[in-house]
């Protein structure tokens, strides 16, 4: 009989947004005409931008002819075409790339989840608290000791690195999700000179980038001196263009990123995620990369953006209904999340069930995100318009009852 893998059995019994949503399935079937209105899973609503649809067309019609068809792209890390858009935007943050540092992959859970793979699981990893659950699950899959960042209401769920605390891989998300928080240039200073003294390696999330409106945020932790010393990038298409159905994002991995093994090798750590992904990935569909390099084109830009903007002003609706109620919060500027104090004292999954049962909105407890998301509550505001209106209505009047 194979053994298995236990560590699996430490982990949560369901994926948090598994939970959410067996809990709405539940209500939907004893309220079957209730009006429900979805603001939990970070999951967008408007269409894909219209370039980016003709250039999966085109794609796809080239894929239907012998002299244009495709079958494994070589390296297997994403087009040129597409690195090159993706290296045309990082200029526009300063920030100067090599191709051959980026990849591209099916978004950024799949690499988030998948990077431990190249660490030695004796690694001290410190995880900033609350957290997407993925960085905590890939490690607890793997046995890892995990040491917990807090991010509370002191610090405005924006965790600082403590020097008296040894880390080897340090998780940061910025804009944060959950919490709508997002790390300044001299805050993420202060990070990579912690990665540095400890010699530690930042895996840093930046899905959110695109909601970034402060000039002192950074949408690359490159735009940082000495980031690409310590740091390995992910960002997704998911967020920024409405690509959660299409699936394509990408990871940065500095060519200056070494390390030094027990015995004094020298090892580039682009290489070894290189070496991880050849045998366990074979790329991102041809249409889809396609449709990815036009969301850098100027039309594409400026299409997502109104996109964009209409998820931004769902966030100033909700942001202000909050504020209306006298409700402490933080996002919601530099990010598509509002990250809300429960009312009444009451715990996250009461205040979610007491949503659910009495006006039919859905939302995700901070708690499914950590210990410090105890009695914080987060709304997303990727909804459709009307619909955030109508449960910031229902909020409005349930909270003042
Ligand atoms: C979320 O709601 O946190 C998102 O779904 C995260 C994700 O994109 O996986």
């Amino acid at each position: 009989m194979p053994k298995i893998n236990e560590n699996f059995l430490k982990l949560e019994k369901n994926y948090l947004f598994i939970n959410i949503a067996k809990k709405v399935n539940s209500f939907l079937k004893k309220n079957p005409d209730a009006p429900l209105i979805r603001m939990g899973i970070g999951d967008v609503t408007l269409p894909i931008a219209p370039v980016c649809v003709e250039a999966m067309k085109k794609g796809a019609e080239e894929m239907g002819v012998k002299e244009t068809f495709k079958g494994y792209e070589d390296s297997g890390t994403g087009y040129d075409f597409l690195k090159k858009a993706i290296a045309g935007y990082y200029k526009k943050f300063g920030v100067s790339l090599e191709l051959d540092e980026i990849r591209v992959n099916d978004g950024a859970k799949s690499d988030c989840g998948n990077i431990v793979d190249i660490f030695d699981d004796n690694n001290i990893v410190l995880i900033t608290d609350p957290a997407y659950p993925v960085y905590v699950d890939s490690n607890k899959m793997s046995g890892r000791t995990i040491i917990y960042a807090d991010s509370n209401e002191a610090n405005g769920f924006a965790a600082m690195p403590d020097s008296s605390v040894h880390a080897d891989l340090i998780y940061l998300c910025s804009p944060n999700n959950p919490t709508g928080s997002a790390y300044t240039r001299a805050q993420l200073k202060e990070w990579i000179d912690y990665a540095k003294a400890n010699e530690a390696i930042i895996i840093y999330d930046a899905a959110y980038e695109a909601f970034i409106t402060d000039p002192e945020v950074p949408h690359s932790i490159y735009e940082v001196n000495g980031a690409k010393e310590c740091a390995i990038e992910m960002c997704s298409l998911s967020k920024t263009a409405g690509f959660t159905g299409m699936r394509c994002g990408y990871t940065v991995v500095p060519s200056a990123l070494h390390v030094t093994t027990s015995n004094g090798e020298d090892v580039s750590i682009a290489q070894l995620w290189g070496r991880r992904q050849g045998s366990k990935f074979n790329g991102v569909s041809y249409p889809v990369q396609c449709a990815a390099a036009a969301v850098f084109t100027e039309e594409g830009l400026k299409q997502i953006h109104e996109n964009i903007a209409y998820y931004q002003e769902n966030a100033a609706i909700i942001a202000k209904t909050m504020d209306d109620l006298g409700i402490q919060y933080t996002g919601g500027k530099n990010s598509p999340y509002i990250w809300l104090k429960c009312p009444k004292g009451m715990s996250s999954w009461d205040f979610f069930d007491y949503l659910l049962e009495k006006i039919a909105v859905v939302g995700t407890p901070g708690e499914g995100f950590g210990k410090n998301g105890k009695g914080w509550f987060r709304l997303t505001a990727f909804g459709d318009r009307e619909k955030t209106i109508e449960a910031m209505e229902r909020v409005k009047k349930l909270l003042s009852e």
